[in-house]
């Protein structure tokens, strides 16, 4: 079975073919993964200007999606299914990709199945590593979105935590244009971070826990956490963000716009700016490591799963494999191309919901906020 994913939730017009293997082991394989990125188009703004990627999406569909079948070497005839991103996102960029989706799907007399975004994310990990050990948390770290979520069987996402304020991405996002370093922030951050010193500069540990950070109940074993215990699976990244400004404030670096270009650094040094990086990278990875470990303990987790774009961030990736080695949890991170949006992923959450026979019909609509379990 070959199922073509189509993603527009953001900033990426992707598309690709999964296609099935028949071997438990490793149910499907990805046949081809396309992905135009708006990005340069996007940088000079400083962010997303969701009008400019509604049209750019437009310009790009169709090419993208010809080319991912022409890379897979499926011509339309041989697609059993479409799979498409429904929400969340932006409005206007997920409508092309519906649009084309149920458009395409009517044409083939094949069905369109609706996607959430968050469920290709988790998937994905599925999707390069196959079957997994289950119960997993997973957390799912992006520009839009920092969960955690409990898979007990294939395709049951169960939210667990979440962030209160900005996602991991969007804080590395503003944090990066507030030292002038470009959009998106995440990889520049990340790249900086090596220069820099990781103690360089004080920055606070996100925390809302009591100060008695007690175990749960001995006796304690559902896929939930007792009440008493959920806000620890939550996370929250404003108020570092906070930190950062009042840091630059305090040097002197002009932020109140939150336009600051590489000239504007002001009196920071490259060696100031590797620093405030270095240091930002190892409290939000910390934190978003303590947090899903933690959880992954006291749900008595067979293995962690870690997903989204910020899963690409170099240290996350070192710091998940070694943490888990020494909780003795295998971890689970899909390859960089897997990591950022992309249309695999979308595929394979298709392939999830045709497996459970959640069937798909042609009335379904773009959703800027939508529920997982929709
Ligand atoms: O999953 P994704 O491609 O799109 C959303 O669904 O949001 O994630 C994009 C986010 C951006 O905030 C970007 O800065 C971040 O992922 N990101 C990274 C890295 N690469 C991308 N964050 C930290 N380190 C990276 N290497
Ligand atoms: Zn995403």
């Amino acid at each position: 079975m070959n199922v073509l994913g189509i993603e527009t939730s953001c900033d990426e017009t992707a598309a690709a073919v999964v296609a099935t293997t028949g071997d438990p082991r490793k149910p499907w394989v990805v046949r081809s993964n396309v992905i135009a990125s708006q990005v340069d188009i996007h940088r000079e703004w400083g962010g997303i200007v969701p009008e400019i990627a509604s049209r750019q999406h437009v310009r790009d569909i169709c090419g993208v999606v010809d080319r991912a079948l022409a890379d897979a070497g499926c011509p339309w005839s041989t697609i059993d299914a479409i799979a498409v991103t429904q929400g969340p996102g932006l409005v206007g960029s997920l409508l092309v990709g519906v649009s084309f989706a149920k458009a395409a799907a009517a044409t083939l007399g094949r069905p369109a199945i609706p996607v959430h975004h968050l469920a290709g994310h988790i998937e994905s990990i599925f999707l390069d590593h196959g079957a997994i050990p289950l119960p997993a948390v997973v957390l799912v770290v992006s520009g839009g979105h920092t969960s955690l979520y409990v898979v007990a069987t294939p395709g049951d996402y169960r939210l667990i935590g979440r962030t209160r304020d900005d996602a991991a991405g969007e804080a590395y996002d503003k944090v990066a244009r507030l030292l002038g370093l470009g959009y998106p922030g995440g990889p520049v951050i990340d790249r900086a971070s090596k220069d820099g010193n990781e103690f360089g500069v004080d920055l606070p540990r996100p925390r809302f826990t009591h100060p008695d950070r007690n175990p749960p109940p001995a006796d304690f074993s559902g896929m939930a956490l007792p009440p008493s215990l959920q806000h620890l699976a939550d996370f929250s990244f404003s108020g570092l963000k906070t930190a950062v400004v009042r840091l630059l404030q305090r040097r002197g670096v002009p932020v109140a716009t939150g336009l600051a270009m590489p000239s504007d650094a002001g009196p920071l040094s490259r060696t100031d700016v590797a620093d405030v990086c270095a240091t930002f990278q190892r409290v939000v990875v910390e934190t978003l490591i303590e947090r899903t470990f933690e959880t992954a303990r006291w749900l008595g987790a067979a293995s962690v799963g870690i997903s989204g774009g910020v899963s690409a961030n170099s240290r996350l990736r070192r710091d998940a494999i070694a943490r888990g080695q020494s909780q003795g949890i295998p971890v689970f991170v899909p390859a960089l191309s897997l990591s950022t949006d992309n249309a695999a992923m979308i595929a394979a959450a298709g392939l999830r919901k045709l497996e459970l026979g959640r069937a798909a019909s042609l009335s379904f609509n773009a959703q800027a906020t939508l529920a997982i379990d929709a």
